[in-house]
């Protein structure tokens, strides 16, 4: 009899570690390939990366409950998770982003944000998993170019396949609680045909395959090159934040009169006139162009906007008379600042 329970135990006990089961070996090959190309001195997160079973206790990695498949790597070098306040540090990591994350085509969410030293470019696959619906990579050293003829494909990305009706949510983030202290980016991707990585150098990070792009966060990194038409073209990006990198040329003005809410391109090398482009399609929560080379004159069909919360024009090359009416007259002066030759309220009379 008490054999028989012992047996009885033991099937059940063999039953649930079947039915929790592991990652498949490749995802984890694709996670020990990600390790070995970072390094993380301080806090030995990644040291955690061991073992067979990537969906436990791998720190940041979470796996889709049903498929076994990683499904989550939320890796923040600045969170109010416990470790960095033991370790009295935020977190700081070199190296780059194998291009072997790519294997893990289950993935949903890519958060490897506020490391400050991983560098390298983006690997272009990034954008052909076909799962993955956030992509936050903000404070590192990223480089690369965002393509100039982005706009062009925009058309035959419309042409693919809709997602698959059952592609895996995000699982709840449980290994480190998001920072609420900024937004975050959000590819919505699309499956795309395989991309050809170039062999080296500086390439452009390819958004080609991706069109349902809801909040992208490339901020604080050194990413080059002009802003794509295409931003402005899709159906559902609604934060667009830029701002801290290298990108020259003019603003597309189909941006200006898109489903963008929230637009930070301060602190790149943008010029050329601000596209007098505005109506009542631009609903704007924030607007921030500082720390750019705008210039001309404000464009006085801002004021035909359906809705601008914040606006900041401050440290270009803008001249000329400030408009009247919404949204100048609830800005303040410091919106301003820093401009060649603006005047009228809140700065002094032209
Ligand atoms: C990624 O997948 C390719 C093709 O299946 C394979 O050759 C390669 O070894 C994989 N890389 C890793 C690190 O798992
Ligand atoms: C835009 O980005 C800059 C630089 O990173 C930051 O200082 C600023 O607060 C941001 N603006 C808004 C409106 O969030």
């Amino acid at each position: 009899m008490g054999a028989c329970l012992y047996l009885l135990a033991f099937a059940i006990i063999l039953a649930v570690a079947t039915a929790g089961g592991a990652c498949p070996a490749s995802d984890r090959d694709a996670l020990l390939a990600l390790k070995a190309g970072l390094n993380e001195p301080y806090l030995g997160i990644l040291d955690t990366w061991t073992g067979n079973d990537c969906c436990h206790n791998w720190h940041g990695i979470s796996c889709n409950a049903e498929t076994m498949r990683v499904a989550d790597i939320n890796l923040r070098g600045e969170s109010e998770d416990p470790i960095y306040e033991r370790a009295h540090r935020s977190g700081y990591m070199t190296g780059s982003i194998s291009p072997a994350i790519c294997n893990l085509t289950g993935l949903a969410v890519l958060v490897v944000a506020d490391w400050k030293g991983i560098s390298g470019p983006i690997p272009r696959c990034v954008t052909s998993l076909p799962s993955l619906r956030i992509l936050d990579l903000i404070g590192n050293k990223f480089t690369g170019r965002i393509p100039p003829y982005i706009g062009r494909l925009h058309e035959l990305t419309l042409r693919r396949q809709p997602p698959p009706p059952h592609a895996p949510r995000p699982p709840k983030q449980q290994a480190l609680r998001p920072d609420p202290r900024r937004h975050r980016a959000a590819f919505h991707a699309e499956p795309g045909p395989a991309e050809r990585e170039p062999a080296y150098g500086d390439h452009p990070l390819s958004f080609a395959n991706i069109y349902r792009l809801a909040d992208l966060d490339l901020s604080l990194n050194r990413l080059s090159g002009q802003l794509p038409d295409m931003f402005g073209k899709m159906p559902v990006l609604a934060t667009l934040n830029l701002d801290g990198n290298l990108i020259t040329g003019p603003i597309p003005p189909s941006l200006l009169n898109s489903g963008v809410s929230i637009l930070n391109l301060s602190r790149n090398s943008i010029e050329g006139r601000i596209p007098d482009v505005f109506g009542p399609g631009s609903y704007f929560m924030a607007i921030d162009l500082s720390y750019n080379m705008l210039s001309g004159p404000i464009p006085k069909s801002i004021s035909a906007a359906a809705y601008i919360g914040h606006l900041d024009l401050a440290h270009n090359q803008l001249c000329g008379p400030i408009p009247d009416g919404p949204p100048f007259d609830h800005l303040d002066a410091d919106s301003f600042l820093g401009n060649t030759c603006l005047c009228g309220k809140p700065l002094s009379s032209c």
